[in-house]
């Protein structure tokens, strides 16, 4: 028989999640979607130079309750960084918190020392200032928290923001690039609110597995927000920024879509979809013909690692965008950029092996049977060398992953060519259980022989738990 404390207790937790919605709404819903603000940075002796404060702060989610956060340069995760391929760039890095923090530019090629991984931590009260040259395509990167077992907690909090690069290739295609016109940015996150409208990274079992997930869907920190525009044809710059949930992106009546670039920049040419995936860390940019002048709602399908055992987790209405008028659209262009052929391997094959054990209990995962050790690098590649790196995931859970330093290619999933969407450049991958994905990748321009880059799985709190190892260029 249940006791009368036990059934009380279990009273409260069901009513405690409608409470919280009685009281407060969306702070956003129906409200005007917002873009983080875009930042030029300052020409400083021929360099761009990118202030970047991070601090905590407050955030209304819902409407009337603050949440606390860590923003950079605000109060919920950080400006869009705009920039040109070939500059050089400064960041000044500020750590406004009371413990160490990281910022990594994930998907920039740049030297070890600058790339903000678990080896370049700032004290608290500390400023670092990596100088680096921009080389890379246009595209859409991002920078987060890549602290030593705090990523997914700094991420979770808000420690993210995105870079824009421009470039001369993707400035002469016709494509739409007016920031908040016709081109716009969103960071896809989802997060779990407590009775008080908090976000605490508090790990429960399933979290320690599967990764840190909500039943709450955010855009730039918002929920539900509207996109009112006059422009026939947008792009959409959509950054997977959770800690563990891929999404499924759709719009509503199965509108058909064109996705123009991957992680790295732009695919060979524009691919029709009907719906995308993106996994943690990973970007893609779309366009959507708006031209009929119906309002069309950008939908998500949030899942986690278990998805073969545990399926969607859940269906969002992401953002509902509302064209004021039907106007013609231009036409796509045939062709977006060249990609060279894969790189031929010129060096080593290197195979990787995800693994994990204790199911059920604190999460051991491991790549070639290691745990991720901070004072151990596992191996050396030679500069200039053009690689093979093939990984195969013996776990029942799907893992992003991710390498620093590269945009990598697919050379084959399962022995199979990658599908269009995929033939471009990339710094993160999916791997599904049993899979085994072949990535080709050249190692140029930067050599430390001590400080490493990272390669690790995307699912942050799989990183933290020892998914991840290091090698160093020589
Ligand atoms: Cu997006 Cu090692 O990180
Ligand atoms: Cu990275
Ligand atoms: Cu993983």
């Amino acid at each position: 028989p249940l006791s009368r404390r036990s059934v009380l207790a279990g009273l409260t937790a069901l009513a405690a999640p409608s409470l919280i919605r009685a009281r407060a709404a969306w702070a956003a819903e129906g409200r005007p979607f917002v873009q983080p603000p875009l930042s030029e940075g300052q020409a400083l002796d021929g360099k761009r130079v990118f202030d970047l404060s991070v601090a905590p702060g407050a955030h209304e989610f819902r409407a009337g309750v603050e949440t606390r956060t860590i923003g950079i340069n605000a109060p919920f995760l950080g400006p869009i960084l705009a920039a040109r391929a070939g500059e050089t760039l400064r960041m000044d890095v500020a750590n406004g918190l009371a413990e160490p923090m990281t910022l990594h530019w994930h998907g920039l090629h740049l030297p070890a020392a600058a790339d903000g991984g678990p080896h370049q931590s700032i004290a608290p009260g500390a400023v670092w200032q990596p100088e680096f040259n921009l080389a890379q395509k246009a595209g859409t990167f991002w920078f987060h928290g890549h602290q030593h077992e705090r990523t997914g907690a700094h991420v979770w909090a808000g420690m993210a923001g995105v870079i824009r690069v421009a470039d001369d290739e993707e400035d002469a295609l016709p494509l739409p690039r007016s920031h908040g016109e016709d081109d716009f940015t969103l960071i896809l996150q989802d997060r779990r609110f407590d009775a008080d409208g908090q976000m605490p990274y508090e790990l429960n079992m399933h979290d320690r597995m599967a990764g840190m997930q909500g039943d709450v869907m955010l855009v730039n920190g918002q929920v539900g927000p509207v996109l009112e525009l006059d422009a026939p044809l947008i792009r959409l710059r959509i950054l997977n920024g959770a800690n563990g949930s891929f999404y499924g992106l759709s719009f509503s009546d199965e509108l058909t879509f064109h996705q123009i670039a991957s992680d790295g920049g732009l695919l060979a040419a524009p691919v029709a979809m009907r719906g995308a995936i993106l996994s943690p860390g990973e970007r893609g940019e779309y366009l959507v013909d708006l031209s009929d002048g119906a309002a069309v709602m950008l939908r998500a399908e949030t899942f986690g690692a278990e998805v073969t055992m545990m399926g969607i987790t859940g269906t969002h209405d992401v953002l509902e965008i509302r064209p004021r008028r039907a106007r013609a659209a231009p036409p796509l262009p045939d062709r977006l950029a060249e990609l060279p052929a894969p790189p031929k391997a010129t060096g080593a094959a290197r195979d990787f092996e995800l693994a994990m054990t204790g199911m059920g209990m604190m999460g051991d995962f491991t790549i070639n049977g290691r745990r991720y050790d901070h004072g151990r690098i596992d191996f050396s590649v030679p500069l200039g060398a053009t690689e093979t790196w093939t990984w195969t995931n013996r776990t029942p859970m799907l893992h992003p992953i991710h390498i620093h330093d590269v945009q990598f290619r697919i050379l084959s999933r399962n022995g199979q060519p990658p599908a269009a969407h995929e033939a471009g450049l990339k710094d993160t991958v999916l791997i599904r259980p049993e899979e085994t994905v072949a990535l080709g990748m050249s190692f140029q321009d930067y050599a430390d022989p001590e400080l490493p880059y990272m390669y690790h799985c995307h699912i942050l709190e799989h990183e933290d738990a020892g998914m991840m190892g290091q090698f160093t260029v020589v």
